[in-house]
């Protein structure tokens, strides 16, 4: 495959989890060999939320450490905080004055937004789309790895880079699409019977990079199952299925194998897979955890890497915005 442009971002809500890892980090972490990738912290867009100051900084902080944790290389890609960026602003502030109101309110996220939380919708909310487009499109980018939720959001990167286009009537920004790694697209369940593990469904339901393994054999001996097959050979319920899908990540297949044939028997007893689960997770994310404690206490290693994150950044960013001021007529005399 040839070099494509990759940029995403995640936004700082706290710790990273094993969804977040397995269906997004551990991906970028291949692509940044392959392509040129430009991955970031989303801090501007937490704005949307009104975090408190000392919570924003610590999110971010946690989110940087987590990612070098996981192994993404400054060398290899560019690893920056978007709000590093003020480049960013200003294209979202030209992209804006091209973004009508109607097809903003039509955006599936914001209609979400405005039904849960009726006394914060904000202009921030409303043109969140635009600024995950300057997010895109400041680097050019041609493919972005996101989950099936944000598909919406790249036909608007799509919509408002063309846009842009034609209005100023120069090839400035390429068409973004969605990118699964090897063609896969990973969804890890959550504990407690849900669909997909989110921090949006409490602390209960997912397992963080950081938890101890007293707090993951805590949170197995609690996960969500069933009373039990009855008939041999049936199709396990959605929460037993959730267990054999993790455990497919993060345990042996002859582990997996004899699980699900005790399942098909009858034999099968939830409290032993749920202990055995919780040790397979406990010592697959332990050398993750370790370097999480390692590079949290190396503030100067944290500093050095957002430094270099945000000088490489920049460079591509102020190159597309050079060519975005030159053709709205933003021009020096
Ligand atoms: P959460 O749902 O916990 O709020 P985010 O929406 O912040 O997580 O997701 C950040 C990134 O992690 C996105 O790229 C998303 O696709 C990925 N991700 C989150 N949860 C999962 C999951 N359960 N399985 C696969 N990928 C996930
Ligand atoms: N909206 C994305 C999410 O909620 C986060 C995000 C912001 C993003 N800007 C981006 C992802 C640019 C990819 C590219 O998960």
């Amino acid at each position: 495959m040839s070099k494509e442009i990759i940029v995403s971002g995640i936004r700082p809500t706290g710790n990273l989890h094993l969804g977040n890892y397995l269906g997004a980090v551990n991906n970028f972490v291949k692509m940044q060999h392959e392509h040129t990738c430009y991955f970031f912290i989303a801090d501007y867009h937490s704005l949307t939320t009104h975090p408190n100051p000392a919570d924003l900084h610590m999110n971010v902080k946690q989110v940087l450490v987590e990612y070098l944790a996981c192994g993404l290389d400054p060398e290899a890609c560019t690893l920056y905080i978007q709000s590093d960026l003020p480049q960013i602003p200003e294209l979202y502030m030209m992209l804006n004055m091209h973004a009508n109101l109607g097809e903003l309110e039509r955006v599936a996220s914001f209609k979400e937004k405005a039904r849960t939380q009726p006394n914060n919708i904000n202009a921030g909310l409303l043109t969140y789309p635009v600024l995950m487009t300057a997010d895109i499109i400041i680097h050019k980018a041609t493919k972005v790895p996101v989950g099936k939720d944000q598909e919406q959001h790249l036909e608007m990167a799509r919509t408002f880079g063309n846009r842009f286009n034609r209005v100023y009537q120069k090839e400035i920004f390429p068409e973004p699409y969605a990118f699964n790694y090897g063609n896969e697209l990973i969804k890890i369940p959550g504990l407690q019977g849900g669909g997909k593990m989110s921090k949006s469904d409490g602390d209960g339901n997912v397992i963080n990079l950081i938890d101890t393994p007293e707090v993951i054999r805590k949170k197995m001996s609690k996960a969500v199952t069933d009373t039990g097959p009855t008939e041999p050979n049936t199709p396990p319920s959605s929460p037993v299925q959730n267990l054999f899908d993790i455990m497919k990540l993060v345990s042996s297949e002859e582990k997996l194998t004899h699980y699900q044939s005790l399942y098909a028997s009858c034999a099968i007893r939830y409290g032993d897979l749920k202990k055995d689960l919780a040790e397979d997770m406990i010592a697959y994310l332990q050398p993750i955890r370790e370097k999480i404690s390692d590079i949290q206490q190396n503030e100067e290693l944290l500093r050095k890497v957002a430094k270099i994150g945000k000088e490489k950044a920049a460079e591509s960013a102020n190159q597309t915005l050079k060519e975005c001021r030159e053709a709205i007529g933003f021009r020096a005399f």
